[in-house]
């Protein structure tokens, strides 16, 4: 049923107009026990959530209504390997690519074991070529998840990566771009990894191009040695050149590829066992979400709370602050999860939805962010929910910096809720400002993991509730389609049937 038709809804409803009133320092002196029971452990991560605009109430009604939506039977089907991608007729398993080898029955025995057989043969590859020194530089050339992903994980484990190797991401059609990489680089100690589910994606079709007329202008005539594709598509990797290939299968969305072959920077970095372990954490992650009762499902929890806030009361952003330079491409990689999944203006069936769905997803490390931007989430006229994530126990030895990280972190949760009633006018803290603490003891291939199979767990949920689909993305098809055309036209200078503004924009660009 969709979510606005059941009867949690209405009740929902008239809670958050009870609501109004709620006042979290209020809240915890009447519950001695909200710290606790507002708290989850799932694996490898701890969740505060009881600094959020929630009660135990709140919690009982968003239950109800996942029951009354489906959500269970949604993610089982997930689960089963069920087409839920229904707008393209495609089942949703990149949970499947972190599947413990042999240990399903059934329809879904034979996918597991080819899983397996290109994860084998991806990590053998990349332990050949840690052993060869001769390589010095990895680029991948991929947009999308077919570099968020990569980057952000890559950026993340560094202190797990093999000295000696450097790793660049080129997205950008901008030539900019790969101009400036190249500029640093070595034809004959240089591997390209183009990665791209498609093999179609302009952006990426242009700078493999551009990198392969480089390579072969510099010398390089090896391209099977220093040229692999990832992709679901070898046909078209063939085709450009490229017999070295890693597949991967239409059922993992762009967005949820770091699992597959599209990994294999990670794997180059980390090696086989960590990206071995990466898996493990993320599979850990998928068991608590198809397990652990709804009240204490961590995907299950945040993902409720991303619907509580966006329909009921109304925050229509959501502000990312991981307290870890490491993980400071994790707002990037979090906003397309987010908002490529859940920014949809109509439900599964096509119809027009009246209630809102994916929030702004925005955000930078702290403590960064704290010197930017936000002046305006302590003292601005908008409520944005924050996501904190720390991590315990640093990864260097340098005195002091990881006390005073950690302990800004805490102090900043604190602030936003508490403010500061002493003082009027320009020095007054409303507080009252929720947020979110996630917390890992460590920073490693599998809490990392553990942490991305959540965020894409809970995309899950809230979109299931939505009554939306999570897995498709007809909103990037538009401007590909109009930028092909605007660029027949800047060649041609045929500005017939423009708006006048488009017209005037090409006129002025081609002058
Ligand atoms: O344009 C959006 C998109 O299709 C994303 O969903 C995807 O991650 C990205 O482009 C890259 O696509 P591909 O891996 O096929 O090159």
């Amino acid at each position: 049923m969709r979510c606005d038709q059941t009867a949690a809804w209405k009740h929902l409803q008239h809670h958050a107009q009870a609501f109004q009133g709620f006042d979290l320092r209020a809240a915890f002196t009447a519950d001695a026990g909200r710290a606790e029971s507002l708290s989850q452990t799932a694996p490898y991560v701890f969740a505060d959530l009881s600094k959020n605009h929630v009660d135990a109430a709140t919690e009982v009604l968003l239950q109800a209504l996942a029951q009354q939506t489906g959500l269970e039977a949604h993610r089982d089907a997930m689960f089963r390997g069920e087409h839920i991608n229904v707008s393209e007729d495609r089942a949703v398993m990149h949970w499947l690519l972190r599947q413990p080898a042999g240990s399903l029955n059934g329809d879904l025995a034979a996918p597991l074991a080819q899983v397996h057989d290109t994860l084998n043969a991806m990590l053998a590859y990349a332990e050949a070529l840690r052993a060869d020194a001769q390589i010095t530089d990895v680029v991948n050339i991929g947009i999308g998840g077919s570099d968020l992903g990569p980057q952000m994980a890559v950026l993340a484990l560094h202190d797990y990566a093999l000295p000696g190797k450097r790793f660049h991401f080129v997205s950008n059609v901008d030539g900019h771009e790969l101009a400036g990489v190249l500029k640093g680089l070595n034809a004959e100690s240089t591997l390209f990894l183009i990665a791209s589910k498609t093999f179609t994606t302009i952006e990426t079709m242009t700078n493999a191009h551009s990198a392969l007329q480089w390579f072969k202008a510099q010398g390089g005539n090896d391209v099977a040695r220093h040229f692999a594709a990832l992709t679901t598509n070898v046909a078209a990797a063939a085709e450009f050149g490229i017999s070295t290939t890693f597949g991967f299968w239409d059922w993992v969305g762009g967005r949820y590829s770091l699992w597959s072959a599209i990994g294999l920077p990670v794997a180059i970095a980390i090696g086989a066992a960590g990206f071995k372990d990466l898996l493990a954490g993320a599979h850990a992650m998928d068991q608590h979400f198809q397990t652990a009762p709804l009240g204490q499902n961590l995907p299950v929890r945040l993902g409720l709370l991303d619907v509580w806030y966006r329909n009921f009361l109304h925050y229509t952003s959501r502000s990312i602050a991981p307290y870890h330079s490491a993980l400071r491409r994790l707002p990037a990689y979090l906003q397309q999860l987010e908002m490529e999944s859940n920014g949809k203006r109509v439900d599964r069936n096509g119809q027009a939805l009246n209630y809102g769905t994916s929030p702004v997803l925005w955000g930078e490390p702290g403590t960064n962010g704290q010197h930017a931007y936000f002046q305006m989430l302590h003292q601005g006229t908008d409520i944005v929910p924050m996501e904190f994530m720390a991590v315990k126990t640093p990864t260097h030895n340098l005195k002091d910096h990881h006390e005073l990280l950690l302990a800004n972190v805490i102090a900043q949760a604190q602030a936003l809720m508490l403010g500061k009633q002493d003082a009027g006018g320009h020095r007054h803290f409303t507080g009252n400002r929720p947020s979110t603490f996630l917390l890992l003891d460590e920073l490693t291939p599998t809490s990392l993991g553990a942490l991305i199979a959540l965020q894409e767990h809970r995309v899950f949920v809230s979109g299931s509730v939505w009554g939306i689909n999570s897995f498709d993305q007809w909103g990037v098809e538009l401007g590909k389609v109009l930028a092909k055309d605007i660029h027949a036209r800047m060649v041609s200078g045929d500005a017939a049937g423009l708006d006048a503004s488009t017209a005037s924009l090409l006129r002025r660009i081609r002058a």
